[in-house]
């Protein structure tokens, strides 16, 4: 059976590029029948560098609110705040003794997150990518949808599984060799202001990008000051090459609608950046705004998000316990 499974960090704001290259995903895939899916704010991660702990619980309440905002259904997945499910901090400690420090020193994003002064970065930092593989894991998850920036992290979790199959699974597989499902033009969507760096939470202009929770104009706004160059839009995906910044906003014109490049360019090649971006305004706001009214509307109201993580945190517990079980045994673990 296939098990899909995926998380976000309650570390800042969400953004288009969460949008569409994980969450719009997940909403599509919720009426699978043959599939079971669990979706995961993950607090725990978000220790791994310096954060507000008092602001921690309603970053939680807020990144689950978007999800539900998105559409995401919590009867139809399991919603539910990492640290809520101590079976995740158990299995990262077993995989902590499978992975290689070789594994987790070769990380990009740690190399990036890490910076110069490695001696005064946490060690969760260094170890990040194996609590990662232990959620997914935990679950026995088949299938994990991810933008394009998290390749490698799941490159790591199938090496984990695998070498715990090897060294501990008796002849069998313990842990399933989880597939990426990295799909379609939003899987990497980039700054608006530079088409050459991903957009970010981090980054410090707040123009480079679309925040889920921004208001119609704002929106409007950003996409008139984004990034182009003076050159007509191309007839062909061909003609994009050297062009980020073009490429980027005809990727988020094609994501949005649900279409391809290729088919954006079939609509506006040819026309210049005057004619397109007020289109790509307007889907932009006509996909957003929704999202952004009902995610006001859902902050207002933690009870209610608070009532949905614990529900979710039962049901993921009931999924995750006779996983740890086995591969505490597995490892040899008394009692
Ligand atoms: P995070 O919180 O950085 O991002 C959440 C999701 O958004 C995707 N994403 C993007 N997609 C397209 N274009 C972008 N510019 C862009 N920026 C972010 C990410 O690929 C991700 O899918 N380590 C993960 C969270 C995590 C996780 C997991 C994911 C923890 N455990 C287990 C899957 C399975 C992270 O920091 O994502």
């Amino acid at each position: 059976p296939k098990r899909i499974f995926s998380g976000m960090q309650p570390t800042g704001r969400l953004h288009l590029g969460n949008y569409l290259g994980a969450l719009k995903n997940w909403v599509a895939m919720q009426d699978e029948d043959e599939s079971e899916r669990i979706y995961c704010v993950v607090d725990m991660h978000a220790v791994t560098m310096p954060h507000d702990a008092k602001a921690l619980p309603d970053a939680v309440r807020r990144v689950t609110a978007a999800y539900l905002a998105a559409g995401l259904d919590p009867e139809k997945n399991v919603i539910f705040a990492q640290s809520a499910v101590p079976a995740h901090a158990e299995l990262a400690w077993i995989l902590n003794c499978v992975a290689r420090l070789g594994w987790a020193e070769r990380m990009t994003q740690f190399k990036d997150k890490g910076g110069k002064d490695r001696e005064r970065v946490s060690v969760g930092l260094l170890t990040y990518p194996v609590l990662m593989a232990a959620d997914i894991l935990v679950y026995k998850a088949t299938h994990v949808p991810v933008g394009d920036d998290q390749k490698q992290h799941l490159e790591l979790c199938r090496d984990v599984a695998a070498r715990f199959n090897r060294d501990f699974g008796d002849g069998e597989a313990v842990f399933p060799i989880t597939e990426p499902l990295i799909q379609g033009p939003g899987a990497r969507i980039m700054s608006l202001r530079d088409g050459t760096a991903k957009m970010s939470k981090s980054d410090p202009s707040d123009n480079s990008r679309i925040n889920l929770e921004d208001d119609a104009d704002t929106i409007a706004r950003k996409i008139k000051k984004a990034k182009t160059d003076p050159e007509p839009l191309p007839d062909s995906i061909d003609g994009l090459d050297g062009r980020p910044e073009a490429s980027n906003l005809v990727g988020i014109f094609a994501a949005l609608t649900g279409g391809s490049k290729a088919s954006v360019l079939a609509e506006y090649g040819g026309q210049g950046f005057g004619a397109f971006k007020p289109a790509l305004a307007e889907v932009a706001v006509e996909y957003l705004a929704p999202i952004s009214d009902e995610y006001r509307r859902l902050i207002a109201e933690p009870a209610e998000i608070d009532r949905i993580l614990k529900k979710g945190a039962e049901r993921a517990r009931a999924v995750a316990e006779p996983v740890i079980a086995e591969a505490k045994a597995a490892i040899g673990f008394w009692g």
